[in-house]
């Protein structure tokens, strides 16, 4: 039903549309070739009719007796064209036409004198002859030509049918085409709309066939890319929605689990109890980094992330996060190799920077198991450049290009375990980038990785 409707309303559309632009173009083309036709047709009778007319006249004023004037209506007899020749005095002396009372009425007034043949009457669409009159010699008598306008309303009607037909022939052709046009243009529509109708049933990923590069088919290309887009917005949602689930659980089953024992569990050691604290602490630890995350990226999706620039010092920064991070190196036997020259002061937001730093120091312990983690800062030209290479598991090639999407971890199962959202690369690069900075990385798996912070020296 909707199917039929819309092929219905683009082909009813473009068909009035075209028809009414034929119909139009129709009746200028065939007024045109009307008025021509006819103007042209009634003057070159006319024209023949004094020419013939005065040629008998001629003639007669020659010889202006009865054999002359017989052998003139003679000529005209039998012919389409007919002749009626008069004295001096509009009386009949003979003709080729019954004298009839319209024949009669055109007759001169007797008293009008002509120096050369005129068009009496022209009128062919109210009267029954076209007519001209031509003096023999000085008014001795007259010669009238008859054509009768029987025969042009005839040609007229012909040529009216004709036209009738062909604007028929041509608006049939044009529904054909527009048929044809419009099917082609449709078709992909509801192909379109059949894609969309199944992405909102939540199948997002639709093939749709597109061929050539018209509109049509960018249009085509729009929703089937929105549609990936789509699907992977969904596919990150859920899996951010089972990692922070996770995320939450792990570390509030600790915290539970060790809790209640503390409480029921006044028999334990002080020493036991320092430890269970401490776990309970770490996991606070963890779910705080969690929330904070979260809300970063609240922020940054809103379009709330303002920068609180002041003047500082960068190696400081990486110096104060080297120093928060560096138990957590130890604790996996990873050395922080940190060689820090001399750069001038910065004008950027510190609380912002440390986060950066941390996010990616703090990768780059979580994801390398033995070797080290070297950051280097220093200054090329204008430009602030900061290193941070470590020798862990590395990143597959085809991942480089989305671990700054949102929610995005290398394989689940090998970062599950790590713990993460996958949020933490997507925060760094949206800091480094409002401060016209970049950061890019290389790595390979099994070697390491290495992502280098470029900022400007005045950001
Ligand atoms: N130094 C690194 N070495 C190897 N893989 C890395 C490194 N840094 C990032 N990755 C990969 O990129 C992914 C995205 O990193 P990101 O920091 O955004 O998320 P995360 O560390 O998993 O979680 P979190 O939001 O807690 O930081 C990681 O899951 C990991 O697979
Ligand atoms: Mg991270």
């Amino acid at each position: 039903m909707k199917k039929l409707l819309i092929t219905n309303s683009i082909s009813v559309k473009l068909g009035l549309l075209f028809s009414g632009i034929f119909i139009t173009l129709l009746f200028i083309l065939g007024s045109i070739l009307y008025g021509v036709f006819t103007h042209l047709f009634v003057d070159y009778i006319k024209q023949d009719l004094l020419v013939r007319g005065n040629n008998h006249a001629i003639v007669l004023k020659e010889q202006f007796n009865q054999p002359t004037i017989e052998h003139v209506v003679r000529m005209e007899t039998g012919v389409t064209t007919k002749v009626l020749i008069t004295d001096s005095g509009q009386r009949v002396l003979s003709g080729s036409i019954h004298v009839s009372r319209d024949v009669e009425k055109h007759l001169l007034a007797k008293d009008k004198k002509l120096t050369e043949g005129i068009v009496l009457e022209s009128d062919w669409k109210h009267h029954n002859y076209l007519i001209t009159v031509s003096p023999i010699g000085k008014n001795e008598g007259y010669v009238y030509m008859y054509y009768p306008s029987g025969i042009l309303r005839e040609i007229v009607i012909v040529l009216n049918v004709l036209m009738i037909v062909v604007g028929i022939g041509i608006l049939l052709l044009a529904f054909g085409m527009i048929g044809i046009l419009s099917r082609r243009l449709t078709k992909p529509l509801l192909m379109m709309k059949e894609a969309t109708n199944e992405m909102e049933l939540g199948n997002y990923r639709q093939n749709i066939p597109i061929t050539g590069s018209d509109e049509i088919a960018q249009l085509g290309n729009s929703i089937q890319s929105l549609g990936e887009q789509l699907d992977y917005y969904e596919n990150s949602r859920n899996d951010f929605l089972a990692a922070v689930s996770h995320e939450l659980r792990t570390p509030l089953t600790y915290i539970r689990g060790y809790s209640d024992i503390l409480i029921k569990g006044i028999d334990k050691s002080t020493e036991e109890r320092r430890e269970y604290l401490k776990i309970i602490n770490e996991e606070t630890k963890r779910i705080s980094h969690l929330v904070n995350d979260l809300f970063d990226l609240s922020k940054l999706q809103a379009g709330k992330f303002e920068l609180e620039k002041e003047w500082t010092d960068i190696n400081w920064i990486i110096q104060k996060v080297i120093t928060n991070l560096k138990p957590a190196a130890e604790k996996k036997n990873l050395q922080i190799k940190a060689s820090l020259k001399d750069i001038p002061g910065v004008y950027l937001d510190t609380r912002k920077m440390e986060q950066v730093f941390y996010n990616l120091i703090e990768n780059a312990i979580k994801y390398t198991t033995q070797g080290e983690i070297s950051i280097r800062s220093y200054l090329e030209q204008e430009l602030i450049i900061i290193k941070i290479t470590d020798t862990g598991i590395g990143i597959p090639q085809s991942d480089l290009p989305k671990i700054w999407d949102r929610f995005y971890r290398v394989d689940q199962s090998r970062t599950r375990k790590t713990g993460g959202t996958g949020l933490g690369l997507y925060i760094v690069k949206k800091i480094i980038e409002s401060h016209d900075g970049e950061i890019t990385v290389e790595s390979m798996e099994n070697k390491g990785s290495a992502f280098t912070i470029y900022l400007k020296n005045n950001c």
